[in-house]
């Protein structure tokens, strides 16, 4: 018998949180394939492994694979093996996942980019258990529950062609919804907590908390890369910080951007056509975070306002407050500018005349 590995620690208590993770306990129990759906860094991995060994199979091996970081003939030969001889290079015979996870769990991750030869494979091992190895005859049965995870509309790629609606309503049993970040704010700091004594305790050090102003601009921020990029921000921050600060001074800048430079590299686009370029660089934006979660409603003046307030306050911070470089800065008149800083209620610097 394999030795369990301890369910995994998972930071979070919002509302949102715990209903996933009640539904995870839930559907854990069913000896079903289940399918972990959410944005990226939402946690889907960890969700994977706390089904795997809260489920009947936990003394079992947990098994998992990217299906996105293989070709398609890579991909199935590593899911179901190779006899040797089935391709140059395959001198022996390697059992694949599958097999690897005989009486446990397989976690495929970004399954909606297997192949349609993948698909139909697993579409009949997910149903009877059964699959050859490539170049072989031999039909091999196994006893796998998969779990599948992936950040694309599954439904959405079954309408355009890309994914087998057969396969879909087998995997998707039951469908396990991953929150992201802008709807469990309330776990934005005990995660930042987490991982920032995580980082200090690897360093050697002693965690000093986070400071009014550390807090602040992470619930300021609104994570598009999720738990990841989330404790990416944190371990940053914390070893530039715990490098020059006495030891119980608390955090105080949080590093959103490493690129951050005074002086930016030029964009990377076709200089041989200006106009092209300009227009590449007008609409390489981030995509839209809404800032409601799924089936709540917003009202899109304040939002707007609020992404208008923002903008300003901080072209007024980059220019030491100065109202006519921050104008310049925003491709506004300085009227324009003065009005905003009116409207927002904004204290400014005084224009001063150099001496
Ligand atoms: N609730 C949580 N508590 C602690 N750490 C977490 C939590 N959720 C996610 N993490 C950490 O955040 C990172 C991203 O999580 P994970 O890899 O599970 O996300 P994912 O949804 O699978 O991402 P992707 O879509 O990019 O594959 C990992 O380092 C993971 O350990
Ligand atoms: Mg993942």
């Amino acid at each position: 018998m394999s030795t369990p590995s301890p369910l995994p620690s998972l930071i979070g208590e919002s509302p949102s949180f715990l209903d996933t993770l009640q539904k995870v306990s839930i559907a854990a129990q069913i000896d079903r394939p289940l399918l972990v759906i959410g944005e990226r860094g939402t946690g889907k991995e960890l969700i994977a492994e706390r089904i795997h060994y809260l489920s009947r199979r936990w003394d079992g091996p947990f098994v998992k694979l990217n299906c996105a970081a293989l070709s398609e003939d890579l991909l199935d030969s590593e899911l179901f093996g190779h006899e040797a001889g089935a391709f140059t290079g395959a001198k022996q015979r390697r059992p694949g996942r599958f097999e690897r996870a005989d009486g446990g769990t397989l976690f495929l991750d970004e399954i909606a980019t297997a192949s349609a030869t993948v698909q139909e494979k697993l579409l009949r091992v997910i149903e009877y258990g059964e699959f050859e190895r490539v170049g072989g005859s031999e039909t091999i049965t196994c006893n796998v529950r998969v779990v599948g995870a992936t950040n694309v509309n599954l439904a959405d790629a079954v309408e355009e062609g890309s994914f087998r609606a057969d396969l879909l309503d087998r995997l998707a049993f039951d469908v396990i919804p991953m929150p992201p970040m802008r709807a469990r704010r309330e776990d934005i700091l005990p995660l930042a907590e987490f991982f920032g004594a995580n980082m200090a305790r690897e360093l050697g050090d002693s965690w000093p908390g986070l400071s009014e102003r550390a807090r602040q601009a992470l619930l300021d921020y609104h994570w598009p890369g999720n738990v990841r990029e989330l404790k990416n921000v944190i371990e940053r921050s914390t070893y530039r910080h715990l490098a020059v600060s006495d030891e119980d001074d608390p955090l105080r800048e949080i590093v959103l951007d490493p690129f951050a430079t005074p002086w930016p590299l030029e964009p990377l686009v076709q200089t041989d056509k200006p106009e092209k370029a300009a227009r590449q660089i007008r609409t390489e934006r981030p995509a839209v975070q809404l800032p409601a979660a799924d089936g709540e409603s917003y009202a899109l003046d304040e939002w707007l306002n609020g992404l208008e307030k923002d903008a300003v306050e901080r072209a007024l911070s980059l220019h030491g407050g100065s109202q006519k470089q921050a104008a310049t800065f925003l491709q506004l008149s300085y009227d324009q500018m003065r009005g905003l800083v009116r409207k927002h209620g904004f204290a400014t610097r005084q224009r001063h005349s150099k001496p």
